[in-house]
């Protein structure tokens, strides 16, 4: 379906808020109104807003005219402090001043509910009614299935945006978000240096990042952590964390007065565990520095699960600017009456829509595996 000028394109932040999404709204509602002269709608709480804007309407004829008269009446700012207006027609002063704010101005949320198919239909009908032709859904793999769910379910032109800290997404290099997070990491383990090295510590912190050990990963190389332990190196076993703390007695050993250790919160033990990792580690390490006999007794493991502050914080320019590129790629494939549905992507350093379900990048595992290498490598001290 091509988009005509007139129809308006609809954009919303749907489950981790990351940060990015905000410089992403921006340059979506800038570029609509500078640029292409399309209105952008700002759903509000990701396909949760959706789904309680199509409940409003439902089975009241009138419904859908409030709404629509809500829409036109509260735009911009107007709508947006009030917290019970679902759809927001943004205009530019709605969005001057966000760029690098952290989180979402317009709300994000994780919805279960559009896990239903019945519930998809109603938010599609809902989008018809308003004559929004157009869906742009930034967020993580659940949203993105979500966004790729109403592609094919409805002839919306929908298009996502990776937006996730976990860079769990194996088919573009980076997602809006894992550049600030991994500043974030690498300011925190500054932070954690200065009393590690005080106390002459160990610290074992662990990071975000679902099932990937990206986050992790490129915080260590960035921030100098003497060790990285990640999903993608198999299951904590008693033996590989004996053998993790004899390579710190060894480095106490030849001098060394302390050590930051990042652990991803995906990591899985052998056997399994319900505890945080960074708390299981501690035990295992405290226990092997007090064995009888042990040259460090007096070294002392503190953990620290380091959570949601890793979602927050002023964004980076690093991803102001994917942002700008990935909202660009988007008006390029809705305007494009041959383009596809699909993601905008990070492949091989330029921007491209690939469509839903495209194959992960080979080079994904490949760069981990050598990131960790060289990670290894540089800290061995
Ligand atoms: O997907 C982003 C993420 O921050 C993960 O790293 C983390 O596991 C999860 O979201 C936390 O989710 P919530 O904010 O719902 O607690």
């Amino acid at each position: 379906m091509s988009l005509s000028p007139e129809s308006p394109v609809a954009v919303l932040c749907s489950g981790g808020d990351a940060p990015g999404m905000n410089a992403f709204l921006r340059a979506m509602v800038r570029l609509g109104l500078n640029r292409h002269e399309t209105p952008v709608y700002g759903i509000r709480d990701g396909y949760r807003g959706l789904v309680r804007a199509a409940r409003q309407v439902e089975g009241d004829p009138e419904g859908i005219v409030r709404l629509k008269q809500e829409i036109e009446r509260n735009t911009g700012h107007r709508g947006l402090i009030d917290a019970q207006q679902c759809i927001i027609q943004m205009d530019h002063a709605s969005v001057s001043g966000i760029m690098g704010k952290g989180g979402t101005i317009l709300g994000s949320a994780r919805c279960l509910d559009f896990h239903k198919p019945e519930v998809r239909r109603e938010v599609i009908t809902l989008l018809e009614k308003l004559g929004v032709k157009a869906l742009v859904v930034s967020g993580g793999d659940g949203s993105l299935t979500g966004a790729r769910l109403l592609a094919e379910e409805s002839n919306l032109r929908i298009i996502g945006v990776p937006a996730t800290i976990d860079n769990d997404l194996q088919f573009t290099e980076m997602a809006l978000g894992v550049d600030t997070a991994v500043h974030t990491l690498v300011w925190a383990v500054d932070h954690f240096i200065d009393t590690a090295r005080s106390h002459r510590r160990v610290m074992v912190l662990e990071t975000m990042g679902r099932e990937s050990g990206d986050l992790a990963r490129m915080a260590a190389l960035a921030s100098g952590a003497e060790m990285v332990i990640t999903p993608e190196g198999g299951p904590m076993t008693e033996a590989s964390m004996i053998a993790l703390a004899e390579k710190i007695e060894g480095a106490m050993t030849r001098g060394r007065g302390h050590a930051i250790i990042l652990i991803a919160e995906g990591v899985r033990f052998e056997p399994p565990q319900s505890r945080n990792g960074a708390y299981i580690l501690r035990d295992a390490f405290q226990k092997y520095f007090q064995r009888e006999g042990a040259p460090f007794q007096d070294l002392e493991v503190r953990p620290s699960v380091l959570g949601h502050l890793q979602r927050g914080g002023h964004t980076t320019p690093g991803d102001c600017i994917l942002a700008a590129r990935f909202a660009e790629e988007a008006w390029k494939a809705l305007l494009d009456p041959n383009g596809i549905n699909g993601i905008t992507a990070l492949r091989y350093n330029k921007v491209e829509i690939v469509p839903f379900g495209c194959p992960d990048l080979p080079e994904r595992a490949i760069h981990s595996r050598a990131m960790e290498h060289l990670h290894d490598d540089l800290s061995n001290w």
